[in-house]
């Protein structure tokens, strides 16, 4: 198996430690750029990695930072702003996504694995997100001499993530019942290991140049589906109550001005869409998908710090192993 050295850009993120560490277990050398180097050196128990504090939106330390690299990984995405206008959508998105070409065509770096997300749309300006989401896509694309390939999820699921387990910390001081707004949204979440699989596959297989993949897991629920389940981890009963369209849009306004936004206007816009896929999952990657249902009890019930850690020393393991 062919050995890349590979720049990630948003590695010490969800998404990006799984994706570090399974990519370690293959060695090769991975290069994680990050603003807060100290925070995340758990990941330096990879072998492989090393871990270099940049500021990516700086082009000339983009440029200086992908020097000797075969392959970019940008996982860099935000859901939420600082301010209300898109601006730090667009610049999180868009304009580092330009960055990200720039610097790849000065170091004649040719290929390129970006992550998206479902729906992103650069016609429809449905939310900030999809819509900064769907420019940076097509920016990637467009560019001639670069071998692109992109992925569009549905909401990730596993250890560390921000959807379920975001819900059960919500759950846990919720007194009773939990007011939810855009309750019936449809989700179709995807494993994070199963993810991890196709832009790992898509790393060896040159057929997947070019092309932008929709990643949604085997089953669809709504929101309300999901958050019930969640609740049924806790030792007590709690009840969701679906909020009517205009109370959910009263409560993104309230949120929004929150600290640390835990709910926005822009979150709420991006769910009048549902979150499930047109296609089946790509056959290409010849997966068989793991359920939520098989995964969610593990770390439910485990600390997601202790099975990151346990990941990162099983990878480091396997690669010494490979090495004997
Ligand atoms: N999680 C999901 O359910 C889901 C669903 C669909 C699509 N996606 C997409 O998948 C990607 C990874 O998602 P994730 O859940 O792993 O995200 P995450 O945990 O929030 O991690 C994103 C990483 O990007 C970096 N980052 C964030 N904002 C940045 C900024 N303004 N400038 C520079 N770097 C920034 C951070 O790295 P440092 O702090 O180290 O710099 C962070 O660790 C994102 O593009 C996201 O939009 C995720």
């Amino acid at each position: 198996m062919k050995k890349y050295r590979i720049c990630i850009l948003g590695g010490t993120g969800f998404l990006g430690k799984h994706l570090v560490s399974r990519l370690a277990t293959e060695g090769h050398e991975i290069r994680v750029l990050t603003r807060h180097r100290e925070r995340h050196r758990d990941l330096l128990v990879l072998p492989t990695l090393s871990l270099v504090q940049t500021d990516i939106h700086d082009e000339l330390a983009l440029k200086k930072a992908f020097a000797g690299q075969d392959v970019i990984i940008n996982l860099v995405g935000i859901l939420n702003e600082r301010g209300h206008k898109g601006r730090g959508f667009q610049h999180a998105h868009v304009q580092l996504a330009q960055k990200v070409v720039q610097a790849c065509e000065a170091n004649k770096i040719m290929r390129l694995l970006h992550m998206s997300a479902l729906h992103a749309n650069p016609q429809k300006k449905t939310s900030h997100y999809l819509f900064t989401k769907g420019q940076a896509e097509e920016l990637v694309h467009a560019v001639n001499n670069l071998q692109v390939t992109s992925f569009r999820p549905s909401v990730i699921f596993g250890p560390g993530d921000s959807f379920i387990n975001r819900f059960y910390q919500l759950l846990k001081i919720m007194p009773i019942a939990m007011p939810l707004a855009c309750a019936n949204t449809r989700f179709a979440p995807i494993y994070v290991g199963d993810v991890v699989e196709a832009i790992v596959k898509s790393l060896h297989n040159p057929e997947t140049i070019g092309q932008r993949y929709e990643l949604c897991g085997p089953k669809t629920y709504t929101l309300k589906q999901l958050v019930e389940y969640t609740a049924s981890f806790l030792p007590y009963k709690r009840t969701i109550i679906s909020l009517p369209h205009s109370v959910s849009l009263l409560q993104a306004y309230m949120l929004e001005y929150f600290p640390g936004k835990p709910f926005s206007i822009d979150n709420f816009h991006s769910l009048q869409l549902d979150s499930v896929c047109n296609n089946p999952f790509p056959a290409i990657f010849g997966l068989q998908l793991h359920k939520l249902e098989e995964i969610v009890p593990r770390y439910l019930t485990n600390s997601s710090q202790r099975g990151h850690y346990h990941n990162f020393r099983r990878a480091a393991g396997q690669y010494s192993r490979q090495r004997l």
